[in-house]
């Protein structure tokens, strides 16, 4: 096994990874050796994908805007579980980003006179939400991306998959890391670490995400004896195009789009009056599902699937060909639908994890709410700070991206650079672990000698579970059945088969751990919706259908025992100006 040595490891190369290796080489001013490991080609990151915008105050005279109603939205947004000193940081260096990215190059969308412009985004109060047209995730991480080829101490292992976290005595110590291409396993020592790979919601089928979004980085974590914190709330984006689940951005709707069922009626006018379309996406979600159960909704025969329906007739061929290009183009490829002459046929599918790894304010890794990790750090979806908690407002998720990118870039370059050389000595603990962890891959998964299970079925079966019985309404018995047949699941994965056994590309390989990692993943939501018993933002349980701040005002936190049942803990919520009240929209 190769050793590499470097000062700073990142994981995951999305906007946070790589606005995190931005920040940490300009603070060091290039000197510290930096690697970014990347399971796919970075440019492929899952970040690309996003399309609607970020959120940030840029004109508070012309539209009545403030930091304070910035994080006040993004609170009542998440349903009072957000920690609201972590928001405040969050509206305070949005719009800093925003600048900064405008003068690293990104193709901002613009008003006549030049500025950024912005659209409304759901449940945020004033438009404040900056585009580049409806490929704003392309555009920043194109900008970054070029960025960064200006920084000879950057290295980035495209096609590289971290198979687990290396801790000593409570100190991270690196990475081990399958190289896709050839096939070897290497150990990545560093002084400094951080995570930042993504959100996990691909254990559900019908989901807007990339086939990569598995949930690696939680997963790996987890299973290192880092706590996760709140999984149960796992966001469902109102519209996802039948019968693929691609993203129909938001803006959409910012734009003026309306959502009609079968009847030709704005049904939201019943479930959010005053916000109609722009309420957040977990009462939208529900009242799409309402509308269905109730019979107002329609099917599509060949894939099985219910709809409603998204209209954007009347928003006319210059609002398409200035600010959603790609939604037409979407449309017509895929469905061979005109959004200009046809509604897009629409159903929530799963978007966005708002849990993830239990980290304090500055995203420092917390071995429990009291032991941080002095050396390791996570940035967006793979983190739950928690500025989301239990519903995040669209847009804010680049926003916290480039934020915590940042933030954490920033410390862990000061970590890095006061840290002696003699941390990237290799100890007995660490060589013992790392040969494990071969022998795990290598011996156990490769060249299993017994068991017959094909892990494809494994995956198709936990993701329909996951779609059927722990989606946007849950019911106790149901989600107890699921975490029976969780736990089937996980055991005839433990005796999965690979087809493939050579080492070059062997996909069947990378399949098998992404599979153990949503398996993990699942784990988590399930545990959390199991012990959670009311119903906040995105977890609606239809036996405890009451938010019940007396006993659930707090965030759950999760952690793994190796053959045993998860340990579930609570950790307070951060209140700093706001408490809780009704949501109404
Ligand atoms: O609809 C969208 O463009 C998604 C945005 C987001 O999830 O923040």
């Amino acid at each position: 096994m190769e050793i590499l040595r470097y000062d700073i490891l990142i994981l995951g190369s999305g906007l946070a990874g790589l606005r995190a290796a931005l920040q940490a080489s300009i603070v060091s001013n290039g000197k510290l050796r930096i690697a970014v490991i990347s399971k796919v080609q970075a440019m492929r990151s899952h970040s690309v994908a996003a399309e609607g915008g970020i959120s940030g105050v840029l004109y508070p005279k012309e539209y009545n805007d403030s930091f304070s109603l910035h994080a006040y939205d993004t609170v009542k947004g998440s349903d009072f579980l957000a920690d609201q000193d972590a928001v405040e940081i969050l509206a305070r260096l949005a719009p800093e980003e925003i600048r900064f990215f405008d003068h690293l190059g990104t193709p901002w969308s613009r008003l006549p006179d030049g500025r950024i412009a912005q659209r409304p985004f759901g449940g945020m109060s004033v438009p404040r939400t900056a585009y580049a047209a409806d490929k704003t995730g392309f555009f920043m991480m194109s900008t970054l991306y070029s960025n960064l080829q200006r920084f000879d101490n950057v290295e980035i292992f495209h096609e590289h998959i971290a198979t687990s976290i290396l801790l000593e005595n409570g100190v991270f110590r690196g990475f081990t890391v399958l190289d896709l291409e050839s096939g070897e396993m290497n150990l990545f020592l560093g002084k400094a670490g951080i995570i930042a790979t993504g959100g996990g919601a691909r254990v559900y089928s019908f989901t807007t995400v990339s086939q990569a979004s598995t949930g690696d980085g939680i997963a790996i974590a987890y299973r290192a004896g880092i706590p996760v914190k709140d999984m149960e709330f796992v966001q469902f984006h109102p519209t996802a195009l039948i019968p693929s689940g691609t993203l129909i951005t938001e803006a959409a709707r910012g734009e003026g789009g309306y959502l009609i069922n079968r009847l030709g009626e704005r049904f939201m006018k019943r479930y959010a009056p005053q916000k109609m379309e722009l309420a957040p996406r977990d009462i939208i979600s529900r009242a799409m599902i309402t509308e269905i159960i109730e019979g107002r909704g329609l099917r599509d025969e060949e894939s099985g699937l219910d709809y409603l329906y998204l209209d954007l007739r009347h928003l006319g061929e210059r609002v398409f060909r200035d600010k959603l290009p790609m939604i037409r183009e979407i449309t017509r490829k895929l469905i061979n639908l005109d959004p200009l002459s046809e509604p897009i046929p629409v159903l929530p599918a799963a978007h966005y994890t708002m849990g993830g790894i239990h980290v304090d304010t500055y995203g420092q890794v917390m071995l429990d709410d009291k032991t941080p990790i002095p050396n390791l750090w996570a940035a967006g979806e793979v983190a739950a700070v928690s500025i989301h908690g239990a519903n995040r407002l669209g847009s804010n998720a680049l926003s916290e991206c480039v934020v915590w990118g940042r933030i954490t870039g920033s410390l862990a370059a000061d970590y890095a650079l006061k840290a002696p050389d003699t941390m990237l000595n290799i100890s007995q603990i660490v060589t013992n672990k790392a040969r494990e962890e071969e022998s795990r891959v290598f011996d156990r998964l490769i060249h299993r000698e017994v068991g017959g299970e094909n892990p494809y079925l494994i995956k198709r079966e936990l993701q329909r579970m996951m779609d059927d019985m722990v989606g946007i309404f849950r019911d106790g018995s149901i989600l107890g059945e699921a975490w029976s047949k969780l736990k089937r699941l996980k055991e005839r994965m433990s005796q999965a088969r690979l087809e493939y056994v050579g080492k070059t590309y062997n996909n069947n390989l990378r399949d098998i751990l992404e599979i153990n990692n949503m398996i993990s993943v699942a784990e988590t939501i399930i545990v959390g919706a199991i012990t959670r018993r009311e119903s906040r933002g995105a977890h609606y349980r239809l036996d405890y259908p009451s938010r019940d701040d007396t006993n659930y005002l707090k965030h759950t936190i999760v952690y793994y025992r190796v053959g045993e049942e998860p340990i579930v803990t609570y950790t307070p919520v951060r209140i700093t100006l706001w408490k809780p009240e009704e949501r109404r929209y």
